[in-house]
């Protein structure tokens, strides 16, 4: 599905109205002449720089802020006056950094000014929803903003390149690290990939509001065995092509400047040390050329991979096409030695010298070196008031609502709410995981943005309820970089009595359970999905009032809700919502935003469906539609004894405070042909009392192919917003180019036949029309 290409003004919502929608690469704003005298410019200071000083571009260390590895590097000031340190990342503060800038232009002899990168992934200061949360919005253009911003404060303060997008496409709930992509779909994904790399790139990166983009992780750390962060990958290629590639593609294609490794291996070679995954596949036939960075310690980690010690692994990585060598020093060792060797080349190391100084020069920082960080701008701009607006209002839109029996939702202003749970109170926990720029504990909670929504209309009483966790141990595991919850070691029967006892004097019951923000994230793999036992038992011990409860849901990932879906008479996942989280889910639960976020990866029933996602293929005995729709067993089919087949709650679903109906999909030709354009239309009613927005979807099923296909795959969707009573027609367009995939053979092309064009409101809600497409 082809959108809208150009540059527009966003009508949303009036709080970006002056706020340019970039989707076009920075590239393409270049002129040659830029081109040319950038090239001269770069070929002038190579000529002037020694071997080592080339091969000091490559290294980048951290500041020490912020560790996640085993290395540590030390004397880093000593360093980049040697010119031995390309850039410096999770230092933050304009005046740290301008000094730090200052020590690299002034005392070092070719003056070459450094980078600094961050983890700035979803928001600076200011921080939004996790992004699992932010593609839950399917709202592209609010994605887009939230990057931007996130680059306006980072920039502000001094940083000009950050570690995002992440866009790793994960069927593995196990895996911590789905909070920070964008889910299981490869279309969505890529939507999402793109608009980051705008908000963070814009048009050009000179400007002192744009930062460098870096897509991550390359390639398919999403598929780690067993969910264990950093485990073994093994995949086939036309897998990786059609399902996993497509996400770093977009961002390539939408002209990120940099790419990170991933830490695991891809086809049985560690990704650091992949020729053909960094120089056939991203550089060859997606022509990037922008620099490939590692991962933390990537390359020192080849060595417990199995190849060969620090000397071959850096040797493998520069070889591979390896740009910058992330904190363990494996480039500054061993180089060296290694050209003498003969074992990498001195072209190799220049090269790649050659690529950092590019993205230096794109980033202006020849021209002035201190164009990023202005603790006066910074001031101004980081964490302000019309960025925590935005934060609240993004929020908002990337909240879930999972059921809603009998309206419970939205909440009157009148009566008493009892606020209860173990983290309705906790600040540091809203902004969920890998928020290293984050305030902690500005983040507004659950009580105080309701009270502050709710103002004296409503009483507001509060418990805790319960810890996160019985286990302590457990506990502390959970918030093992830093993010503390408070623990209450009063004892499960107290706390559960006290809640008991606040929840009978309240006319409705808002608990929030779920996980803490370190739950999910790296090195955050469960081998469990569900809500802790402790807080199922506050859920039922609720329940015993006879009060309505609105169950508030806090997580980096999907989770097996069997045992609690049914209790709740509401469900609103709130994901991590960021620093306005106590207001946005305030918003949404008083009805001052109506909830249309849709899930962007499934909800099993129980962790032992998980691999479950939408876009399956078909086995050669699938089970009958009737008995999937009745969770019938059926002998020598594709099902469990024990289980459904069908997911809690599918990719795309999401609920509103009103209803929509669709009408049955037309198309504009039955019979499309060669490179005809086929129109898909809908019409959509909001049939409900409240006026609300829909993400309407639109799935292809290519029924006979050379290779098989899945049962359906997301090709376009659309956020509409529909007033009451209103109806809208949503039309789509479909191009050969929609229809393309990767066979066996790694052909890219496609095939002619019968194909289903579904429309609906979530993957597993849909209507179909069947067309026949011939070449
Ligand atoms: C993570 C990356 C991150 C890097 C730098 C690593 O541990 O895997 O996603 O960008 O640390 O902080």
């Amino acid at each position: 599905m082809k959108k809208f290409i150009g540059i527009a003004l966003l009508s949303l919502s009036p709080l970006f109205m002056a706020q340019q929608i970039i989707n076009q690469p920075v590239q393409t704003f270049q002129t040659a002449q830029y081109q040319s005298t950038k090239k001269a410019f770069i070929d002038n200071l190579i000529a002037q720089m020694t071997l080592q000083e080339k091969i000091g571009q490559l290294n980048l260390p951290t500041s020490g802020d912020f560790t996640t590895g085993q290395a540590q590097s030390s004397n880093i000031g000593k360093k980049i006056e040697q010119g031995l340190v390309g850039g410096l990342f999770n230092i933050k503060g304009a005046d740290k950094i301008r000094a730090v800038q200052k020590v690299a232009v002034e005392k070092s002899r070719l003056k070459i000014p450094m980078i600094f990168g961050m983890d700035v992934i979803h928001g600076y200061e200011t921080t939004f929803p996790i992004p699992l949360g932010l593609a839950a919005t399917w709202d592209t253009d609010l994605v887009q903003q939230s990057a931007q911003i996130a680059a306006r404060e980072a920039a502000a303060d001094g940083i000009n390149w950050t570690f995002s997008p992440m866009v790793d496409i994960s069927r593995e709930p196990r895996w911590g690290r789905v909070s920070e992509g964008s889910g299981e779909d490869p279309f969505l994904a890529s939507e999402v990939a793109k608009a980051m790399v705008y908000g963070y790139q814009g048009k050009d990166l000179a400007l002192k509001n744009t930062i460098l983009a870096c897509v991550k992780h390359f390639a398919l750390y999403g598929a780690p065995e067993g969910g264990m962060d950093y485990n073994t990958v093994d995949m086939s290629h036309t897998r990786m092509f059609n399902e996993y590639f497509p996400p770093y593609k977009a961002a390539v294609d939408a002209g990120v400047g940099s790419v990170m490794a991933s830490f695991n291996e891809v086809d049985g070679i560690p990704a650091t040390g992949n020729k053909w995954l960094m120089d056939e596949v991203l550089r060859k036939k997606w022509g990037f050329d922008g620099f490939i960075v590692t991962d933390y310690t990537g390359i020192n980690e080849m060595v417990e991979h199995g190849m060969g010690d620090l000397q071959q692994s850096s040797a493998l990585a520069l070889n591979a096409g390896i740009d910058m060598d992330m904190v363990g020093e494996g480039f500054l060792t061993t180089l060296e030695k290694s050209l003498k060797e003969g074992k990498v080349s001195e072209a190799q190391i220049t090269q790649a010298a050659r690529r950092i100084l590019e993205a230096k020069y794109d980033l202006g920082l020849f021209q002035d070196p201190y164009r990023y960080g202005n603790a006066a701008e910074a001031k101004k701009e980081v964490f302000s008031q019309k960025n925590r607006d935005a934060a609240r209002s993004i929020a908002a839109q990337s909240m879930v609502l999972l059921k809603n029996d009998n309206q419970v939702l939205p909440l009157k202003k009148q009566g008493t709410v009892a606020v209860i749970g173990p983290l309705v109170n906790n600040s540091v926990n809203m902004p969920g995981t890998w928020s290293v720029a984050t305030k902690h504990g500005s983040a507004v909670t659950l009580v105080d943005g309701l009270k502050q929504v709710v103002g004296k209309d409503v009483k507001i009483l509060t418990a805790k309820g319960s810890n996160v966790e019985d286990s302590e141990k457990l506990e502390n595991i959970y918030a093992a970089h830093g993010k503390v919850v408070d623990r209450d070691n009063r004892g499960k029967e107290v706390l559960l009595k006290e809640a008991v006892e606040v929840a009978s004097k309240a006319d409705v019951i808002v608990l929030a359970i779920g996980e803490s923000a370190e739950m999910s994230g790296e090195s955050s793999s469960r081998a469990e999905i569900t809500i802790p036992q402790t807080q199922v038992d506050l859920l039922e011990a609720l329940k015993k009032t006879g009060k309505p409860i609105a169950m508030v849901l806090f997580t980096g990932r999907p989770l097996a809700l069997s045992n609690v879906h049914e209790t709740p008479d509401a469900i609103l996942n709130a994901w991590f919502p960021g620093t306005e989280a106590g207001l946005a889910i305030a918003d949404v639960l008083f009805g001052k935003v109506n909830p249309s976020g849709k899930l962007p990866m499934t909800f099993p029933r129980s962790l032992g469906q998980v691999p479950i996602y939408y876009n399956h293929k078909n086995t050669g005995r699938p089970l009958n539609p009737q008995k999937v729709e009745k969770c019938e067993y059926e002998r020598f089919r594709a099902n469990y004894m024990d289980e459904c087949n069908t997911p809690l709650y599918p990719f795309g679903y999401g609920l509103s405070y009103t209803s929509f109906t669709y009408s049955e999909p037309r198309v504009s030709k039955e019979r499309p042909k060669g490179n005809d354009k086929l129109q898909v239309s809908v019409d959509v009613s909001n049939t409900g009392s409240y006026d609300g927005a829909e993400v309407v979807q639109l799935y292809v099923r290519d029924l006979v192919g050379s290779n098989t296909r899945p049962v359906k795959e997301l090709k376009g969707f659309e956020k509409v917003l529909l007033k009451k009573g209103e109806t809208k027609t949503v039309t789509f367009t479909l191009t050969p180019e929609d229809l393309k995939f990767y066979d066996h053979k790694l052909n890219y092309e496609w095939e002619e036949g019968e194909f289903d064009i579904m429309v609906g409101t979530n993957s597993a809600e849909v209507k179909s029309k069947r067309i026949y497409w011939s070449k």
